[in-house]
């Protein structure tokens, strides 16, 4: 019998009972059937849509995978998991061109801040998409992405809070995985027994904090791959400024000191310039970028939303809030405002 009938309320009430018995008759169930399967069609149509709109054509999903030998190399996330890549084979004229893309997110720059990163996708492959789309310079739509369509793409996902040059010396104790240059370096390594090795043409690129992964690691990307393949850099949105703040605070310039000293950053920078200043200078790409021979592309806006709200105007640096508007909108900026700037950003380099 259906459960229906055994409700408390059937019991007790034989009416209605009778009532609820002549409501689902056959005929009903029939039309019960087909609203649901109308209900159930709008809501498919509806998240297929919505997948639809967010995703470019041609942008399959592409699996995350873990790092073998994660626990032997040392290379793990800030909480102890495998580091992770997505990975979409080349082909065509392009099986033997690699594309190799680093995940941004900022950095962690105190032990409570990189604490709670354990808990979000930038500090754990626990909480990493599973399958993501490949899109813009990863699209394999040669419409959308005619030079790089067909390569050998990879996504590397960011999970040390440092750019992919923390050292385990500086974990001390912390309770937290301090392993950049080690995932850097697995990482090639892997790639390198997966194909890489064999390249011809193989372009370095990221975006944001994976921009100045880009810039860190450039010119040793350059030394493992063959001599005569072609290899270039290409940092998208990396470029980060040693500017003060506009109430005259070096503001970037003591984060980035914090970040270098809390991971050890040094040994991953260029010896030249750690000789001539202290690491949190050499982290700043203006310095990078003088001892990098790869050739190298720098892609930046010229308001860079980012170093707007967080290098040039960060919190409390306003306190009479003249920036407020400016600094979540462009637009809301006066001429006073644009001109500073102006100066601060686009025109010095
Ligand atoms: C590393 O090894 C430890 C101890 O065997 C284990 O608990 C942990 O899950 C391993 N981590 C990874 C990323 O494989
Ligand atoms: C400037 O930096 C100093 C030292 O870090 C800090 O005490 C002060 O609050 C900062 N001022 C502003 C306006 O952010």
């Amino acid at each position: 019998m259906p459960s229906w009938s055994s409700s408390s309320s059937a019991l007790t009430a034989p009416n209605l009972r009778l009532r609820t018995l002549r409501i689902w008759s056959s005929k009903d169930y029939a039309i019960a059937a087909f609203i649901f399967l109308i209900l159930f069609s709008l809501l498919l149509f509806s998240h297929l849509d919505s997948r639809y709109d967010s995703q470019p054509h041609h942008s399959k999903l592409v699996p995350l995978t873990l790092l073998r030998n994660a626990n032997q190399t040392r290379a793990l996330c800030l909480d102890g998991s495998a580091p992770g890549y997505h990975f979409q084979s080349g082909f065509g004229s392009g099986s033997r061109n690699w594309l190799i893309h680093i995940e941004g997110g900022g950095w962690c720059n105190s032990i409570p801040s990189c604490y709670q990163r354990k808990f979000t996708h930038l500090g754990s492959s626990d909480h990493m998409e599973k399958l993501i789309p490949f899109s813009g310079i990863l699209s394999s739509d040669p419409a959308q992405n005619p030079d790089f369509f067909n390569w050998n793409k990879v996504k590397i996902r960011y999970c040390d809070g440092a750019s992919f040059a923390g050292h385990p010396e500086s974990e001390r104790g912390s309770g937290l995985f301090f392993r950049g240059q080690v995932i850097w370096e697995a990482i090639m390594d892997e790639l390198l027994s997966t194909g890489l090795s064999n390249a011809k043409q193989a372009l370095l690129s990221g975006c944001s904090a994976g921009g100045l992964a880009t810039l860190i690691h450039c010119d040793s990307f350059r030394q493992v791959l063959p001599k005569e393949a072609t290899v270039k850099c290409l940092a998208d949105a990396g470029f980060f400024l040693d500017e003060k703040d506009i109430s005259g605070n070096s503001t970037m310039r003591s984060f980035y000191h914090d970040v270098a000293q809390l991971q050890g950053l040094a040994k991953s920078l260029h010896k030249d310039c750690i000789a001539k200043m202290e690491p949190s200078k050499c982290l700043f790409p203006s310095e990078i970028a003088k001892n990098i021979k790869t050739p190298l592309f720098l892609v930046h806006p010229a308001y860079d939303f980012w170093q707007i709200r967080n290098i040039l105007v960060p919190q409390g640096s306003d306190p009479d809030g003249h920036w407020q508007r400016c600094r979540l909108d462009i637009r809301s900026c006066n001429a006073n405002m644009i001109d500073k700037l102006d100066n601060l950003e686009c025109c010095r380099y």
